[in-house]
């Protein structure tokens, strides 16, 4: 128990999150796409052909692809999908996103036994229809100016009362590719609301990475600007959580293109006094060019009918943090003089200071581990576990965090006992597509549940070039974490 409630001020203390990791996609596009049959293109012809793009997967892209790929949406710079033109030559393709599981981007499995909101997965039989489709070639039997209408959100929509952004664009320093920068959002409220929804409005998609959104305490504001002033830019240099004075504020919740805004069911809320303000940790991953970004966050509130409904006061939603151990030595095939230990701590400490390095050794001790017990993870893989005393409560969302090195995720409840459930199983992570998942049907927690988090690594996607090192916890895009949010409501 005491572990738990330290675990939970040091994890909020320590988020980070995270790191550049841009894969390429035309690099995945030029692997040869195993699903479809090689024989297929050239035996098939618009007669032979079972699968209808114009009648059946024109709708099955519809409702699962393009409110992400047409417009505005969040995939459109990479595949506009806006008509049947735009599917012409790249079946292949496409079956091969499919295939893989990279798109929809869903990355839960059926692992998971509870069903969640806004799943984008798609159905077997959808997914049979676009295969097929490809098997077939993949071929355009409408007008190819027939336009792809999209009849489905991929995410719940949001009304925002107020779009903020900070007060003046902000710009990186040549150099620095990875740049973590918060800025103050002043939400001017004048009296008591309860935030329903967050979501982003990007201000230059091809430099914003991710965000991370705190709400702080009205009386902390002075300390932040006073912080804002230090170096001459706008905002401040944010690895790690914004601490404003004696208080870290609150993870509201995180944000990266495509995973959609934070939306609290009803009767759940985010308290927000007069005078209080958000803090946007903003992470720009930079290629080259630094245009300066001023992104916004679009807040919406309950409104006061909402509020009086539930009697004036709304169930305040808050994160329980879990931490699991991230001990990954080199592998039998990396060398070099940061694959040992204690040189790996030490480039922690110069790099990010003292008080990160005391947190493996603080997630390690909770979880009644050693660095010795990971010891024989030299084949290139590793993994670590962690069970965790949880406090009761109604589960609004699940959000698991790793870096790139990362590849499975799993979290049990009451593991090892006869209700063991299953919460979340993710096997193939993906930095880039870090969702919250809001379960569908009511998941209670009880005070002094156990809660088991599961993460595995792999050395394998430790980047070319790079020297490689002993990898514990820190905050770095390099270094990893096993860190899950669980957000509950009182209940
Ligand atoms: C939640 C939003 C979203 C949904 C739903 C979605 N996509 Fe995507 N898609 C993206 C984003 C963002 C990218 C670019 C980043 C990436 O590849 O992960 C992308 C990339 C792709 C690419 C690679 C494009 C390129 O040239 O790099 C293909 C192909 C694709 N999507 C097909 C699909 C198909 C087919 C569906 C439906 C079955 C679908 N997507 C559903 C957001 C989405």
């Amino acid at each position: 128990m005491r572990f738990r409630s330290a675990v939970l001020a040091l994890g909020l203390a320590v988020l980070s999150a995270c790191g550049s990791g841009s894969t390429d996609p035309a690099a995945t596009s030029a692997e040869s796409p195993e699903s479809s049959d090689p024989t297929a293109a050239t035996t098939s012809t618009l007669e032979s052909a079972t699968i209808s793009f114009g009648d059946d997967v024109i709708p099955v892209i519809s409702d699962n692809c393009a409110s992400c790929h047409t417009g505005d949406g969040p995939g459109t710079t990479h595949l506009d999908m806006a008509t049947a033109e735009s599917f012409d030559g790249i079946a292949e393709f496409i079956g091969f996103k499919v295939s893989e599981g990279e798109m929809p981007p869903w990355p839960a499995t059926n692992g998971s036994e509870i069903d969640f909101l806004w799943d984008l997965s798609l159905s077997d039989d959808e997914r049979d229809t676009i295969l097929g489709w490809v098997s077939e070639g993949g071929l355009i039997d409408v007008d190819p100016s027939t336009p792809i209408p999209a009849t489905e959100p991929s995410f719940p929509p949001v009304e925002a009362d107020l779009v903020v952004a900070a007060d003046e664009p902000y710009a990186g320093e040549p150099g620095l590719i990875d740049d973590y920068r918060c800025r103050i959002l002043e939400l001017g409220t004048t009296e008591t609301e309860w935030i329903r929804a967050l979501d982003v409005r990007p201000d230059v998609r091809e430099v914003l990475h991710h965000g991370v959104f705190f709400l702080a305490d009205a009386d902390t504001i002075e300390d932040a600007r006073a912080q804002a002033a230090e170096d001459g830019r706008p905002g401040w240099q944010c690895q790690t959580v914004p601490r404003i004075g004696r208080s870290s504020a609150f993870q509201i919740t995180a944000w990266a293109p495509g995973t959609g805004p934070m939306v609290l069911p009803e009767g759940a809320g985010i308290r927000v006094e007069p005078g209080d303000y958000l803090i946007a940790q903003w992470h720009y991953h930079y290629d080259g060019e630094i245009p300066a970004d001023n992104s916004a966050v679009a807040v919406e509130f309950w409104d006061a009918a909402a509020v009086e409904t539930s009697g004036g006061q709304l169930d305040q939603v808050w994160n329980q943090v879990l931490l699991g151990p991230v001990e990954i030595p080199c592998a039998e095939w990396e060398e070099g003089p940061l694959c040992s230990r204690t040189a790996a701590v030490a480039r922690i400490q110069e790099e990010f200071g003292f008080e990160s390095t005391l947190i493996p050794q603080f997630v390690n001790a909770g979880c009644g581990v050693e660095p010795d017990d990971f010891a024989a993870f030299t084949q290139g893989t590793a993994s670590s576990t962690c069970d965790i005393t949880v406090d009761g409560g109604e589960v609004v969302s699940l959000w698991p965090h790793m870096h790139e090195l990362g590849t499975t995720y799993r979290m049990t409840l009451n593991p090892d006992t006869p209700d063991e459930r299953i919460l979340l199983e993710i096997d193939r992570w993906d930095f880039d597509w870090q969702m919250g998942y809001y379960p569908t049907e009511p998941l209670i927690l009880a005070d002094g549940d156990v809660v088991r988090v599961e993460c595995g690594w792999d050395r394998s996607l430790w980047p070319a070039g790079l020297e490689p090192r002993y990898v514990v916890w820190a905050e770095g895009t390099q270094d990893e974490m096993c860190y899950s949010i669980i957000t509950t409501r009182a209940s």
